[in-house]
């Protein structure tokens, strides 16, 4: 990668998962670790970027050079990234959001209730990189999607319903969590698989291919 690549250019970028509360001491999360979307903010930043991380709740060091921004749920990342997008040239949603939210948070811990179940009522949480894809000059927009099955149909079908010019599609069981990954970028020319690499490895694969698209466009 070449070390002005993306020089002059602010890219926004969304890691790790949300987490959703139920009450002051349990909450909805998932498996996501960071670590692709940290990859990609020092990828950025080391080719020239200023780079903005709004990070869900993860234990990972801020990369150098790197304005973080740590959130818990997804309306503080919304929130966060709708504050930031502004001038943002570029915004890269790898943030594992939570679909979905406890429609009400209880106040005080709940308590175990005799022998009956518990239920959860849950309300859909804001769609944060179809909003920022949705406003009236919107930046370049780079989605992720991960699957557990038929990689290639579902994130197609993700890159087009949000209208994105650039998708990163991962198979869960290949790179949520770990230390590497496998992905297939989606763009309008088609599939372009990158072979299993460790995250670094692939975030400069993913922002190489950025940078060219970026280019392309000028
Ligand atoms: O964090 P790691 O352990 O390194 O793992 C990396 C990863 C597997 C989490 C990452 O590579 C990845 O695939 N991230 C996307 C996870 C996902 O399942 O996204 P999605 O299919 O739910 O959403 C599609 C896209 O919309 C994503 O760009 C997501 O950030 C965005 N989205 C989704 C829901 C929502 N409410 N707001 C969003 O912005």
């Amino acid at each position: 990668l070449s070390p002005g690549l993306l020089a002059g250019r602010h890219v926004l970028i969304t890691a790790g998962p949300t987490l959703e509360a139920i009450d002051p001491v349990r909450g909805i999360t998932n498996i996501s670790s960071g670590k692709m979307g940290f990859a990609l903010a020092r990828a950025c930043r080391r080719v020239g970027a200023r780079v903005t991380l709004v990070a869900g709740p993860v234990s990972l060091a801020t990369p150098r050079g790197v304005e973080r921004i740590d959130v818990v749920s997804a309306a503080q990342m919304r929130d966060a990234v709708l504050r930031a997008v502004g001038d943002a040239g570029v915004f890269i949603g790898v943030a594992a959001v939570a679909d979905y939210r406890p429609a009400e948070v209880s106040e005080h811990k709940i308590k175990k209730s005799g022998g009956s179940g518990l239920a959860l009522e849950l309300v859909q949480n804001p769609d944060i990189l179809a909003e920022v894809a949705a406003l009236p000059n919107p930046p370049f927009c780079v989605g992720f999607a991960a699957e557990s099955r038929n990689l290639d149909e579902y994130a197609s079908a993700k890159r087009l319903k949000k209208r994105l010019p650039l998708l990163v599609g991962n198979l869960i069981q290949d790179g949520m969590g770990g230390e590497s990954n496998r992905v297939v970028l989606y763009d309008e020319l088609g599939r372009h698989p990158l072979p299993a690499a460790s995250k670094d490895e692939i975030a400069g694969g993913i922002v190489a291919h950025l940078a060219a698209m970026l280019a392309n466009k000028q």
